[in-house]
């Protein structure tokens, strides 16, 4: 039944599809932030952990620094996952700004990365984002760039090519590219600058070296990369958001949908026949997030999996991607 929807899906796909953006025997294991369920989340170690974990990709958020670096960190502030509130270095970087997002315009206190330089966000230590989470690691590892990142992977897959394994991936998302740019950081020029070094700014490079997927909850951004690469674009939608999605619309941009799982399911976990409607528009679903630790009440985690496994989704961003692998290939 999943097989065949796949195949069903593959036939009817509006352009070609890169190779590396399915797999046709189970969803995609997309490792959120890296194996951040166990280590603090978009380290090389919590990438490194996830590729081990068989992890098809790991999911690399970029915000840019001062000096023009592309560094990977889930929010424009630093405080949740460093130690940059007892850094006494830094203390005068402390600001507040009106960030323009998806949601709407949201003003913030802290500590913004597009103020610091690299060299400054490499004296940083990563801490772990949830209070529950193993703490072994916190205040040890770095902060990173997307070059080191893929750097990494293509030394990674290098060893996997000669082993005839798997290659890891890096499914990229760029933050609030439209606020950034209007601060005069052409985040999707230097995105794309970085991807050509390294031999990787379309599918014939990247399905060779290290498969790419480019995601982003700005539709504009990803029309701008849709005219200058074949690189499959996912287009990120948050159900809390309230706005209706046009399926329609997106079809014509992007290559697949990132939903949160509120689009997937009611709040009972039934179905809401997202994912047929997405399949029905030529759209691959990659919904977010699962995380074993905070699961839905009444749930485990292998009946999540199996729930998604059963919608006929195309990948999961999961924060345990041990689980997906051991859950996807039963
Ligand atoms: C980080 O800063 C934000 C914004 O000032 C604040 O809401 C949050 O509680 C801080 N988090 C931590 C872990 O210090
Ligand atoms: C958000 O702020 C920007 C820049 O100040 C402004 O152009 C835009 O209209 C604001 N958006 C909303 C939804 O208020
Ligand atoms: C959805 O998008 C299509 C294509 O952009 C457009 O023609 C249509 O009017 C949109 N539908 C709604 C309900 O907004």
């Amino acid at each position: 039944m999943w097989l065949l929807t796949v195949l069903v899906s593959i036939a009817i796909a509006k352009q070609t599809p890169a190779p590396y953006l399915q797999n046709l025997k189970r969803p995609l294991n997309i490792a959120h932030r890296g194996a951040s369920g166990y280590i603090p989340e978009h380290t090389l170690q919590a990438y490194d952990v996830a590729a081990y974990m068989s992890a098809d990709y790991i999911e690399p958020d970029l915000n840019p620094t001062k000096d023009f670096h592309l560094v990977i960190n889930h929010d424009n502030l630093l405080n949740e996952t460093s130690n940059v509130e007892l850094l006494p270095q830094f203390a005068y970087l402390r600001t507040t700004k009106t960030i323009q997002t998806y949601e709407g315009n949201i003003t913030e206190t802290g500590w913004f990365i597009e103020d610091f330089t690299l060299e400054q966000i490499k004296q940083l230590r990563a801490k772990q984002r949830l209070s529950f989470r193993p703490k072994t690691f916190n205040y040890l590892l770095e902060k990173i760039t997307i070059d080191e990142a893929l750097e990494w992977a293509i030394k990674e897959n290098e060893n996997r090519k000669r082993n005839k394994k798997n290659l890891v991936g890096a499914y990229i998302e760029l933050k609030n590219p439209t606020y950034y740019n209007s601060k005069g950081f052409p985040v999707q020029q230097m995105l794309l600058n970085t991807l050509k070094k390294f031999g990787i700014d379309d599918i014939k490079g990247a399905n060779e070296k290290c498969p790419i997927i480019l995601q982003c909850f700005e539709l504009e951004t990803l029309e701008f990369f849709s005219k200058e690469t074949d690189l499959p674009l996912v287009y990120l939608i948050d159900s809390g958001s309230g706005l209706p999605y046009n399926m329609t619309e997106y079809a014509s941009i992007v290559h697949g949908v990132g939903p949160d799982i509120g689009f997937i399911f009611n709040t009972k976990y039934d179905s809401t026949g997202f994912v047929a409607l997405a399949h029905q528009n030529n759209l691959f679903v990659h919904p977010w997030t699962i995380r074993d630790d905070t699961l839905p009440a009444g749930f485990t985690a292998k009946q999540v999996y199996l729930k998604l496994l059963y919608e006929n989704i195309d990948g999961i961003f999961t924060e345990f991607p041990d689980s997906a692998n051991t859950y996807f290939n039963l």
